[in-house]
């Protein structure tokens, strides 16, 4: 039987290299590197069917996911997270078929979880003591988390902007974190040096090719939950572009199979402070400007050079997709409704997409019968102190009855 992982092939130039082996960047010109699977092995040994009858989470499509030897697999049941329908903010909206994934219930509260869990399953199969990360800060809380429980080394280098919460996380999973006088791109050149030094696995969004492969999953996720059917638009916020290009990818391959019968069109949003990619994209771009001083309040997706562009602007521009930006006002607003009409406390990168969801109905870009998913990517305990930022200090009063009516009356 011919084995379902064919290689790593440069996103570049095409160069391919044996999948064995530890590679980030081609070899030959430098660039990103991505997992190439048969889709013909694939589809000849699992079906939907199948699938419906395994466990509730991101292996169920393991076969999808490049891990050869399945046993090991590194995982906390993370995936098969819900898909539930709005009940009050697509009526107030004017929606009829919005969704929120709820990818803030992964087992450390954002979906970065899916890429951990793949990323240190093939450190497993390839037997490296450790991996050393660089994150905004829900990928490094990640990668502590599912290092602990494999038992490997885990280092993490986080900017000095990443949330106290999330550092604290990963302290408390036992890894080794170190806040970088500098932004994301700084500790991602830091976290190469340092995993060439130690012969560790670099391990960073896009750099590791094998963390789109776990995060493919949401996509295959979405389209079961919704009887696969895919929806009109899957929307999501990008950093690094990681995420993003694995739905991209994991709906093509869906496609691909016949699973489906349609692309989604993917829709990515950046904040306003940091949107290197909605720039690249409008000029049509294949190369991203760097922003050197990142200026937003989703810290989650505060990246100024995001590697995974190139490879992403070419999904995007095979399913019709957008990146869009939106201002902090307009993350923040999300960010409460998301909260007061829904239950829903996100991060605020993670209400971001129900803020450009807004935007993009006010533009008739959607329309209010579509059938919208937006991927609530972390959860909003992971950044209390944005949130004491946002909603103010909370009162004290005394130990007075009438002290209590009186400020209920005034708020
Ligand atoms: C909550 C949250 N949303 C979105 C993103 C963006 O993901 P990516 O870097 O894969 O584009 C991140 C990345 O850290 C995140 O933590
Ligand atoms: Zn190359």
């Amino acid at each position: 039987m011919r084995s379902r992982i064919v290689s790593l092939k440069c996103v570049k130039c095409g160069c391919e290299f044996d999948f064995h082996q530890n590679v980030n960047f081609c070899l030959e010109c430098g660039s990103i590197v991505e997992f190439q699977m048969d889709y013909d092995v694939i589809g000849s040994i699992v079906s939907k069917a199948k699938i419906s009858l395994r466990g509730f989470n991101m292996w169920r499509y393991r076969e999808f996911i490049p891990i050869e030897d399945y046993s090991n697999i590194v995982s906390m049941g993370e995936g098969w997270t819900q898909l539930i329908k709005s009940r009050r903010l697509g009526s107030t909206l004017g929606l009829r078929n919005l969704y929120f994934k709820l990818d803030s219930l992964n087992p450390t509260g954002s979906f970065k979880d899916r890429g951990a869990s793949a990323a240190v399953s093939r450190a497993l199969e390839l037997k490296a003591p450790g991996l050393v990360g660089f994150s905004t800060g829900n990928a490094g809380v990640a990668q502590a988390a599912y290092c602990a429980l494999a038992n490997i080394g885990s280092i993490v280098l986080a900017p000095k902007y990443a949330s106290r919460e999330k550092i604290a996380s990963i302290m408390m999973y036992g890894s080794r974190v170190l806040l970088v006088d500098g932004t994301f791109d700084d500790a991602s050149r830091l976290a190469k040096a340092v995993a060439d030094k130690i012969g560790w696995i670099y391990n960073g969004g896009v750099v590791n090719p094998i963390r789109q492969e776990g995060k493919k999953t949401l996509a295959y996720e979405v389209c079961e939950q919704l009887g696969w059917v895919p929806p009109d638009w899957y929307i999501q916020s990008v950093g690094m572009g990681t995420a993003a290009i694995g739905a991209c990818k994991g709906f093509k391959e869906l496609l691909i199979l016949d699973w489906i019968e349609r692309m989604p069109r993917i829709a990515c949003v950046q904040a306003e402070g940091c949107a290197p990619m909605v720039k690249a994209f409008k000029s049509k771009s294949e190369f991203v400007e760097p922003v050197e001083e990142p200026k937003t309040i989703a810290s989650a997706i505060a990246v100024g050079n995001p590697a995974g562009w190139p490879l992403l602007n070419r999904y995007l521009r095979e399913c019709d997709g957008i990146v869009e930006a939106v201002s902090d006002d307009e993350i923040i607003e999300a960010y409460k409704m998301l909260a007061r009409f829904e239950g829903i406390y996100a991060e605020p990168a993670a209400a971001a997409p129900l803020a450009l969801v807004k935007k993009l109905l006010e533009s008739s870009i959607i329309d209010e019968d579509d059938v919208i998913v937006c991927v609530i990517s972390g959860f909003g305990l992971k950044d209390v102190s944005t949130t004491l930022r946002v909603v103010g200090e909370p009162t004290t009063v005394s130990n007075n009855v009438d002290d209590v009516l009186k400020f209920i009356s005034q708020s």
